[in-house]
């Protein structure tokens, strides 16, 4: 761990952690290239899932918790798939996953992993609309590694951010000029950085690093990343704006649109999804994310989470 004395450390002193970090899961990447068309799906979402033993452990205790409990007490993923579905057994596994190289001790990691699960489930939910073009798992994992960056940050000086809603969820433009102007790089940057360290797809990478851009000028992308940008954009805002907007799901349905309408459009190119589709599917996906965190052990008091 770097000296908490040394000021405005560098973005390759950033870099310089990575090291230090544990290897993120073979499974995290194993799922990125799965796909959820194929009819071997179930089993690949299995085998990945089998690749760690404890995190299958847990994955197999919270299948084991789920209602309604299963008759006999789960002791395979095979057995846990039947009981949960292939679907939610590669987001646990994916989740779980990534939570175990920061683990949430502490209020502000548990509240910056609330954040990055919400936004996979949303995401993925965005990308069930196959007309996008992008598989909904890797939408999944985009979502909830958008933020990894703001881990390494916040562990570069807890304080220094403070009042830029480390704690809490994001206010985008405070929080990136704040980085900029600790750091001299946002925490996009340092996400693609580490995700590229970590071996991921570019396509993975791009999207993390690119997740704040408002244009991205003469910059080829890949045909993955054009059409997944604007998923994790869209997810996110919608995140903040629940985070923000605690009665959002009072709303009458009108009220509801407009005010995604209004916040939670991709600033990258097209959007992804319309107003409607994001009012019409808001229960369900904050149903989703409230049994995911509950599942991960991220409950909260927070009654949009
Ligand atoms: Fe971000
Ligand atoms: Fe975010």
């Amino acid at each position: 761990m770097l000296d908490s004395n040394v000021r405005l450390p560098e973005p390759h002193r950033i870099e310089a952690e990575f090291g230090a970090l544990p290897q993120l899961p073979r499974a995290v990447i194993e799922m990125t290239e799965l796909d959820i068309d194929s009819p071997n799906f179930a089993e690949e979402v299995a085998r990945i899932a089998e690749m760690e033993t404890s995190i299958a452990d847990q994955v197999m205790r919270i299948a084991s918790v789920q209602i309604p409990l299963p008759p006999e007490p789960i002791d395979s993923i095979p057995e846990a798939v039947v009981h949960m579905g292939s679907r939610a057994i590669s987001e646990l596994t994916g989740s779980l996953s990534a939570l175990s190289v920061f683990p949430p001790i502490t209020q502000e990691h548990v509240e910056l992993w609330r954040h990055a699960n919400q936004v996979a489930v949303i995401a993925r939910d965005i990308a069930e609309d196959r007309s996008i073009g992008i598989d909904p798992q890797a939408a999944y994992l985009a979502g909830l590694l958008h933020d990894i960056g703001r881990f390494l940050i916040f562990e570069q000086d807890p304080q220094a951010l403070s009042d830029s809603s480390v704690r809490g969820r994001p206010a985008a433009p405070t929080l990136i000029e704040a980085e900029r102007a600790r750091f001299g790089v946002e925490h996009a940057e340092v996400g693609a950085m580490l995700c590229r360290h970590w071996g991921l797809p570019t396509a993975v990478c791009d999207i993390v690093r690119l997740h704040h851009s408002v244009v991205v000028a003469d910059e080829p992308l890949l045909a993955q990343v054009e059409r997944c940008l604007p998923i994790i954009q869209q997810a996110d805002h919608l995140s903040s704006l629940l985070s923000r907007e605690r009665r959002l799901l009072e709303l009458p349905f009108s009220e509801r649109r407009a005010l995604i309408a209004a916040h939670c459009m991709s600033t990258y190119r097209a959007a992804a999804s319309t107003p409607t589709r994001l009012a019409e599917r808001l229960d369900i996906v904050v149903g989703r994310s409230r049994d995911l965190l509950r599942n991960l052990g991220l409950g909260s008091s927070s009654p949009v989470d």
